[in-house]
């Protein structure tokens, strides 16, 4: 199979693999507390399925991994599919996104496994914050996870904290700091209207612009650095000290003109965009038929495919047609 362009004409590169559909966490953004139906697990994919899937999806052009959930490191036995998704030669990325609590015990295996790199989730500093936000009490083992990383010997690793009007909005300074003295890389998430949650509101939504000005208050004016788009959704500032960070205003400055990535959920169902509404389901077809059938219907669905969720999402919200807009809600990350 040849490699796969959408409707407008961007590739099939970076696809984004969720593991499991739980989390040991409940970030009020993203997991209500209660009355969330897990999905049984005969209709997850087994960890053989998806690295079986990737490698068939690599002749369509996917070049980079990444390893999501809910929380990855929930699945057992994960360095396994590590190692299965490491020997894909053509593979030229391979990370893990983690709340990483459960990191200390994981991180030697996942490097020995071949991860390349980790992002973890981290929106606070302060111990009593990070209960609420998470509502759970597992602020020391995050802490613990970042060092295990480093000690393991993970470079390249990033910290994502998504910033919450009135609740974190204090702490872009800080959490820079924490990222200098880790030497971690620290990307600054506006709210987006994904996932279980259906609490976001405009107002919760703290701008680009605002984060920038509160980074140039603590340390100087931000410069930017020349955009990505083909490797990533941050915006990427070097302060004067020569610290570089990111910006993902996924929700304020769309980057779907350029996007070039997917997601296949738990269960093996393949979504073209975050926002995008229905999935292809592949569980059954890669069962019954096998991986080429499934990368198949991957490159029939691309091929179709003109998502700009995210824009479109904007373009509503700016008409102040979005009011109980539950068609527009995107997929958790
Ligand atoms: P690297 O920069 O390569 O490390 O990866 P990344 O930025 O893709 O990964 P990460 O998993 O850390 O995602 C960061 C943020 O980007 C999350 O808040 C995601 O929800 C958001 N994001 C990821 N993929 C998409 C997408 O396809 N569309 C939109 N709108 N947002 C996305
Ligand atoms: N808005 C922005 N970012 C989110 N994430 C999860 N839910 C949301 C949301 N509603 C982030 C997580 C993680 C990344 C993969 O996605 O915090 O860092
Ligand atoms: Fe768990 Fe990630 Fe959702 Fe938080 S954002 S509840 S860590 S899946």
């Amino acid at each position: 199979m040849d490699p796969v362009r959408d409707q407008l004409a961007r590739p099939l590169r970076s696809l984004r693999l969720s593991v499991t559909d739980r989390c040991n966490l409940r970030c009020g953004y993203c997991m209500p507390e209660e009355s969330y139906t897990w999905l049984p697990r005969k209709d997850l994919l087994t960890l053989e399925e998806h690295a079986e899937l990737v490698q068939a999806l690599v002749p369509l052009g996917v070049r980079r991994v990444r390893l999501t959930g809910g929380e990855p490191l929930l699945r057992r036995n994960l360095s396994e599919l590590v190692a299965g998704l490491a020997r894909i030669s053509d593979l030229e990325d391979l990370c893990l996104t983690t709340n990483a609590v459960f990191l200390e015990e994981a991180a030697q295996a996942l490097k020995v496994a071949g991860l390349g790199r980790i992002t973890i989730s981290l929106d606070t500093l302060r111990r009593e914050r990070f209960q609420h936000l998470t509502r759970r009490d597992d602020f020391d083992s995050t802490m613990a996870g970042i060092e295990a990383a480093a000690a393991a010997g993970f470079t390249g690793t990033k910290l994502n904290a998504v910033i919450l009007r009135g609740e974190n909005d204090d702490e872009i300074g800080d959490l820079l700091r924490f990222g200098q003295e880790h030497g971690i890389e620290v990307r600054f998430i506006e709210y987006m209207d994904v996932g279980g949650a259906t609490r976001w509101t405009m107002d919760k939504v703290v701008p680009i612009g605002e984060i920038l000005r509160q980074a140039a208050q603590a340390f100087g004016d931000p410069e930017p650095l020349e955009p990505d788009r083909t490797t990533a959704p941050a915006d990427r500032f070097v302060l004067p000290n020569g610290q570089v960070f990111g910006v993902i205003a996924s929700t304020t400055r769309p980057f779907c003109a350029g996007c070039d990535r997917a997601r296949i959920t738990a269960d093996g169902r393949f979504f073209s965009c975050l926002y995008a509404r229905e999935g292809t389901p592949l569980l059954q077809v890669l069962r019954e038929e096998g991986p080429e059938a499934a990368a198949a219907r991957v490159a029939a669905t691309w091929s179709a495919r003109n998502d700009r969720g995210a824009e479109k999402r904007l373009l509503a919200e700016q008409r102040g047609a979005l009011a109980g807009a539950e068609e527009l809600r995107g997929q958790p990350h």
